[in-house]
């Protein structure tokens, strides 16, 4: 199955014309010796248009790598919009910021050396939100912290898009002795009950195997009185 949808991504990938900005960062990801764990092309321009759909003006990115995601959601960004993506890996963060350069993207994008952990209360010291979207693809132990300090880094409506939920379908095995297969199970059993979001996970495949993302707008405000069991009496 593998091969067939790594084939099914080229031929999508196929229809759009080509990028040579974006293959220039996957090329230096490669050369760099850092791991291929980006998005993919397919995900990536997924990223890119939920960011035009949600009119995002202020992006927050936790999980650099080599900048391969931040730029697609960047080039969603208007002119005087921002994202801010969390690096702990100064090697990772250097490639980042020269791939976001080359990318002409450096005046819109931010990128933080650190650990999310450190860095997040300190968006919030500094009223650096409310982002409008935020992309969770760091180390996946800590999916549920990163998740709460999202939501209250966001606004009523804000999207929030988390990566690697599914794992190959191991997110099945409840016994799994894998620390970040653990932190996913947690994260999507508290993303399902937890009552300041309205969510979905969806599995996907792709270049990348068996994975899958989870989506969550924030409520709030006069969203708040839309929860699920009114939305079902409504309709009823
Ligand atoms: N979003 C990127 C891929 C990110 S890979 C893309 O699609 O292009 C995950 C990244 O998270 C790695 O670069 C890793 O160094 C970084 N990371 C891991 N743990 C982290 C932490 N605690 N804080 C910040 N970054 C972290
Ligand atoms: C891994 C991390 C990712 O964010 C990803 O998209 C794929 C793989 C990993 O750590 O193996
Ligand atoms: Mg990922």
């Amino acid at each position: 199955m593998h091969t067939q949808w790594s084939a099914v991504d080229e031929y999508i990938n196929s229809l759009f014309p080509s990028d040579s900005a974006l293959d220039a960062v996957l090329h230096a990801t490669r050369a760099a010796g850092m791991p291929q764990i980006n998005v993919s092309p397919v995900q990536g321009r997924l990223l890119h248009v939920l960011a035009l759909a949600c009119n995002a003006r202020k992006i927050l990115e936790i999980g650099t790598l080599a900048g391969y995601s931040a730029i697609w959601m960047a080039r969603a960004l208007p002119a005087d919009g921002k994202l801010i993506t969390l690096e702990a890996d100064p090697k990772h963060v250097d490639v980042a910021r020269a791939n976001i350069a080359r990318a002409g993207l450096a005046d819109r994008v931010e990128v933080r050396l650190g650990t999310a952990l450190d860095i997040l209360p300190k968006l919030a010291v500094e009223e650096a939100g409310p982002f409008d979207l935020v992309f969770i693809d760091a180390d996946k132990e800590n999916l549920t912290v990163y998740f709460d300090w999202s939501v209250r880094l966001a606004r009523p409506g804000s999207l929030i898009i988390v990566d690697n939920v599914i794992r190959g379908g191991e997110v099945l095995n409840s016994s799994s002795s894998d620390a970040g297969l653990q932190g996913v199970r947690r994260f999507n059993e508290a993303l399902a009950a937890d009552p300041r979001v309205t969510a979905t996970i969806l599995q996907m495949v792709g270049s990348k195997g068996h994975d899958g993302m989870a989506l969550a707008v924030v409520r709030g405000e006069n969203r708040e009185l839309r929860t699920e069991n009114q939305e079902l009496r409504t309709r009823n």
